[in-house]
């Protein structure tokens, strides 16, 4: 998934020369095809046809022409949710969100043009020049750990970070009412670290709105230069207020002194807020607190004068920033109030702020944990009140990790032809919305395909309208092809985090269809909510399905070859299958058309097993007509035999053009290059012991009697294979390519560390296998208590050792790897404290 990008980004040379180039000189910069404006359409074809018949070119530039302009056209099936789901008047109690996740705090509208809000801080006087300005989640900035201890997904939350010497409590509250969304309240506490013995430090902080279009902003000053408030009207939000509260000590009404600098000017997009920030943080101002000795700090340079400097005259939007410096410890309050939600009373509602705020915060934590208990029955099952806060802090990262996104993707069609020969730009896709959980708020703070199936797994649990909303964003992302990107870059904020030659997403490449977990569970639920959601989303989910059958057909029937592996580079030990979901997890040796992969065929018997059973259940009789025996054919045992089971290996496998003898040897000055001993490649299965060669178990595709589930424990069980006290291994211990790097830059990923989401996948069918009668009954369960203990309880003490999340664990000693936070599916191991499968 995720981390293929990253990795890739470390070695921008392999493989994505037009991608690049594409990149560089933008999309439709040759001749448009692809981006051509929609009203155009029609009038483009039939000049191109004109044109193409007149230089007498063959059908074939006509066929491309089409296909690219499929690959950016959006699926005409009706739309999964409501017209205006995400409209303040459809859903008001979702409008407002902590929706910009690679913030360490900041709330927008679920809209195209939001109004947003944030908070960065500094410690002031630390270090010579300028103070560490916090703002996005980084991964290198020393800041953590820190985390959501309680979100519920809709009206409320508890952050705490930690930054050195201090600890900061973000907390936000939601009140209902008016027709935009309602009213909201921040409260911002920063104390010492009780450790810390140093003098209290003086600390600013920096709220800031913004907005991204005419609306217009009109601060309230008070003599001193203290903003009284700004006041503002949107069209979506109707007349707000937004208020910041005297500061007081932490749990006091007293106020308590603080240094005020305003700011406002143009929106400076974006990505450049952090840094235009630091660059005017550059005049020297008094801190003088009645009877202390002055101090300096760094502030903004107070203006209070906005001039619209755009060329129309239109306005970019404005950007204005408050400034309160103080010493710590102290609490600031940050109000919005919605003008429609103070007219809808009788009479004015009491602001939320000072002690009706901590009541209001307090009684929402409580609500939080009954509720949790009721949902997760942690504490029923008998788990420590220590891991039952993991496990609140599991659920309430990935609900405060939940992202809107709006903007348009890059892709480069599908061309028919193997994409070393692809001779097309990408084209943008058309702008569209994406409501969705993320991986990694510091490293991957957007949508990826594969990871929000185990995300939504998680989040159903809590509340199964927050995955309606994701899967029905997700299906809207549908293009007329029925393929869906995997990586989701929209908007500048998340283009600003990936380099421009990992922006395109290609129309042939798929991923694996996890949404469709989510759907299989609320197919068993029965929820009438979801099951109204599923009719409308049946269409898409047909469409999406049917492209990924099609268009990942193998060479024989029943069989499926994950297009877009990477080309044999002589620069990498085996070429890489991102579109696979486990990226470098080995392959066949050399990529070859006659390739099988068992994962995916894997995936499409699930897909095919879900879309047969959500098609009887609608009556959709034609499409069950069709899909039934597919599922049959793909479920059955000889089939899988036939195509997948590697007599010599005693297991499951992938087939294709493949040698053992590869090897990265160091031939300066080139470095590590890869070396193809004897035996020559041929066709044959390939001998790689891991998750890939779990898949008809994970997936549950096996009969319980199947003779081939006892090899498949047999592997799973031996720590010589994928065995580990922290959960099962990527890579068998056993395989040559265990640990091994893929090239010089690019270590080991898919090669032996322990991953949650296939751990999860693992625990639901041992525990699946546990319950149904068959001669491996006893031990699947045995299997599922001994692995369920080895992956909680690592997941645990790494989670005291460090305070967060990880993306994957050590094999060899538990450590947690790779980015942090992840409460992407890590967040699975609070599905397996409560053995909810
Ligand atoms: C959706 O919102 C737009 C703009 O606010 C409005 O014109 C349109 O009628 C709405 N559609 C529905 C179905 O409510
Ligand atoms: C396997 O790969 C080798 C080396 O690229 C090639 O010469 C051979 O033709 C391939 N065999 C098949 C069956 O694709
Ligand atoms: C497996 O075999 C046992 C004994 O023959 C039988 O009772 C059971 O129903 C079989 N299970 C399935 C799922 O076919």
């Amino acid at each position: 998934m995720a981390r293929g990008e990253r990795r890739r980004r470390a070695v921008p040379a392999e493989g994505v020369r037009t991608a690049e180039r594409a990149a560089r000189g933008g999309p439709g910069q040759r001749d448009g095809r692809g981006a051509a404006p929609r009203s155009t359409a029609g009038g483009v074809a039939v000049a191109i046809v004109v044109l193409s018949l007149a230089l007498g070119l063959s059908g074939r530039w006509v066929l491309a022409w089409h296909r690219a302009r499929r690959a950016v056209t959006l699926h005409s099936a009706p739309p999964a949710l409501p017209a205006n789901s995400s409209s303040p008047a459809v859903a008001p109690g979702l409008f407002w969100g902590t929706y910009r996740p690679h913030v360490y705090f900041g709330m927008k509208t679920r809209s195209p043009k939001p109004l947003l809000t944030g908070l960065m801080w500094a410690q002031q006087g630390t270090t010579p020049g300028t103070p560490k300005l916090r703002h996005t989640c980084e991964q290198g900035d020393g800041v953590g750990p820190y985390g959501w201890e309680f979100h519920d997904g809709l009206s409320f939350g508890r952050q705490h970070i930690q930054d050195g010497a201090l600890w900061l409590t973000t907390e936000f509250v939601k009140r209902p009412g008016g027709q935009h969304g309602g009213d909201w309240s921040w409260r911002v506490t920063v104390e010492p670290q009780a450790s810390s013995t140093s003098a209290l430090p003086l600390v600013s902080l920096f709220f800031y709105v913004m907005t991204d279009g005419k609306e217009v902003l009109l601060p309230e000053v008070e003599a001193k230069g203290q903003l009284k408030f700004i006041s503002g009207r949107t069209s979506e939000l109707g007349d707000f207020r937004f208020t910041l509260m005297p500061p007081t000590n932490p749990g006091d009404t007293a106020p308590k002194y603080g240094s005020y600098n305003v700011f406002w000017t143009s929106n400076p997009g974006l990505p450049l807020l952090t840094e235009m920030v630091k660059n005017s943080l550059n005049s020297w101002f008094q801190h003088r607190p009645p009877g202390a000795s002055p101090e300096r700090y760094l502030g903004l340079p107070g203006s209070l004068k906005w001039e619209d400097r755009s060329p129309s005259g239109q306005g970019q939007g404005q950007f204005l920033i408050q400034q309160v410096t103080l010493k710590v410890p102290f609490s600031v309050e940050f109000v919005f109030e919605s003008g429609s939600a103070q007219a809808g009373g009788n009479q004015a509602l009491p602001r939320l702020a000072g002690s009706l705020l901590t009541q209001t915060l307090e009684n929402h934590a409580e609500a939080f944990r009954e509720r949790f208990e009721k949902t997760f029955h942690l504490k029923e099952k008998g788990l420590s009140p220590g891991e039952q806060a993991l496990g609140q802090a599991a659920l309430s990262d990935l609900l405060g990790g939940i992202g809107y996104f709006y903007g348009q993707g890059l892709v480069l069609p599908d061309m028919g032809v193997e994409e070393s020969e692809q001779k097309v730009d990408p084209a943008l896709f058309p702008p569209i919305p994406l409501f969705t959980a993320v991986p990694s708020r510091s490293f991957f703070p957007r949508g990826f395909l594969w990871d929000e199936g185990f995300h939504q797994l998680v989040v159903q649990r809590w509340d199964p309208y927050l995955t309606r909303e994701a899967l029905g964003h997700w299906l809207g992302l549908l293009n007329a092809d029925g393929w869906i990107g995997r990586e989701q870059i929209l908007g500048d904020e998340a283009r600003a985090r990936v380099p421009p030659e990992f922006l395109v997403q290609r129309a042939v490449h798929a991923n694996p269809p996890t949404l469709l977990l989510p759907v299989a569970h609320m197919l068993e639920g029965g929820d009438p909510d979801d099951l109204a959601f599923l009719r409308k989303a049946f269409p898409r989910l047909h469409a999406w399905f049917s492209w990924l059958h099609q268009s990942q057909a193998g060479p024989v029937p029943l069989s499926y070859r994950w297009r877009g592996r990477d080309p044999a580079l002589p620069t990498l030990l085996n070429p890489k299958t991102l579109p696979s979901g486990l990226d470098d997890y080995p392959r066949a040796s050399h990529p070859s058309v006659a390739e099988r992969h068992l994962d995916l065929r894997c995936w499409v018997a699930l897909g095919a097993r879900v879309l047969t059973q959500l098609a009887e259940y609608l009556g959709e009789t034609e499409v069950a007509a069709e899909l039934g025996p597919l599922a049959a054919s793909l479920e059955s045992a000889e089939s899988l035999d036939e195509l997948h089971w590697a007599q010599e290996l005693g297991v499951f496998a992938d087939f294709g053009n493949h040698t053992k003898a590869v090897q990265l040897k160091p031939r300066p000055p080139q470095g590590l290059v890869r070396v193809v001993g004897r035996p020559q490649p041929r066709l044959q299965y390939v001998d790689a012991l891991g998750y890939v060669s779990l898949f008809p178990l994970l997936l549950r595709l096996l009969d319980p009697n199947s003779s081939r589930l006892g090899p498949l424990l047999d592997i799973l069980a031996d720590s010589r294979h994928l065995w580990s006290p922290f959960g099962l291994r990527s890579l068998a211990a056993s395989s040559s390519f265990y640990g091994q790097r893929n090239s010089e830059h690019d270590p080991p990923y898919w090669r032996g560390a322990v991953w949650l989401n296939v751990n999860y996948l693992a625990l639901g069918a041992l525990h699946h296998y546990g319950q149904l009668k068959g001669p491996h009954q006893a031990r699947a369960a045995k299997l599922h208590s001994e692995l369920r203990a080895n992956v909680v309880g690592n997941v645990w003490r790494q989670y005291q050792s460090t305070g967060f999340l990880w993306e994957q664990y050590s094999d060899r000693d538990g450590r947690g790897m790779g980015c942090r936070p992840f409460n992407g599916w890590t967040s699975l191991v609070l599905l397996a404290m409560a053995e909810d499968y």
